[in-house]
């Protein structure tokens, strides 16, 4: 089954725990966490992900595009996070690993993720520790950008990789993914698409997220 994980970036923010109500059909609400020096842009942090922990039952997945993310995997765990994701680009090989090892001690999920311009076996050091690896199919930093199939042929690698090593991962995509894109991204193997703009752009929300999972 295709989970989908509504991007809460295109949400009123203003508005967010009505945003959360609108998408309590999907199967992970993703929140992208920035800081304005791994990605050029600032948008949410853990007071945040606190106050939205007891507005929904869906797990929350937190997507860190932060610097060295080992220094703060805890404090977003003890918010609330279920699932916790670190970009590889983002530390040493040594403090992902350690940041993995972290959110596990938590009791939640972890997972690394690879920005578009960063091989597939960039993952692999990490691969049995994950519970998901996340391809980005856009740079980092913004909602509403345009899909990357170009990324297709590293999630496949990823899904060949995850089936011989670590069955059990999910395998998630994230950046353009709309009614179109979301094809693509089944066929190469992804189980959880992450969209933003084309789930609350959508007049139909919960159509719009049935579509998605192709
Ligand atoms: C981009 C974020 C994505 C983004 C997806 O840095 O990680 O989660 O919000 O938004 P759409 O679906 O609009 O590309
Ligand atoms: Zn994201």
């Amino acid at each position: 089954m295709i989970k989908i994980a509504p991007s809460i970036l295109s949400a009123d923010f203003a508005n967010l725990e009505r945003d959360i109500q609108r998408i309590r059909t999907a199967d992970y609400v993703h929140v992208d966490v920035m800081d304005g020096l791994f990605v050029p842009n600032i948008t949410i942090g853990i007071p945040v992900v606190q106050s939205i922990r007891p507005t929904t039952a869906l797990p929350l997945d937190v997507h860190l595009m932060i610097d060295r993310p080992v220094r703060y995997v805890k404090q977003f765990c003890e918010a609330g996070a279920d699932i916790v994701t670190c970009h590889v680009e983002s530390d040493t090989e040594e403090n992902t690993h350690e940041a993995l090892r972290i959110i596990h001690a938590c009791g939640k999920r972890a997972g690394v993720v690879l920005k578009p311009g960063t091989g597939a076996e960039a993952a692999l050091p990490f691969l049995k520790e994950c519970d998901i690896v996340l391809i980005m199919t856009v740079e980092p930093g913004f909602g509403g950008q345009k899909f990357m199939a170009d990324m297709m042929p590293k999630v496949a690698q990823l899904r060949a990789w995850i089936d011989e090593q670590n069955p059990a991962c999910e395998l998630e995509v994230d950046g353009g993914v709309d009614g179109q894109t979301c094809r693509a991204c089944i066929d190469a193997g992804a189980n959880v698409l992450v969209a933003g703009s084309a789930v609350y752009k959508a007049t139909d929300i919960e159509a719009k997220i049935r579509e998605l999972r192709g």
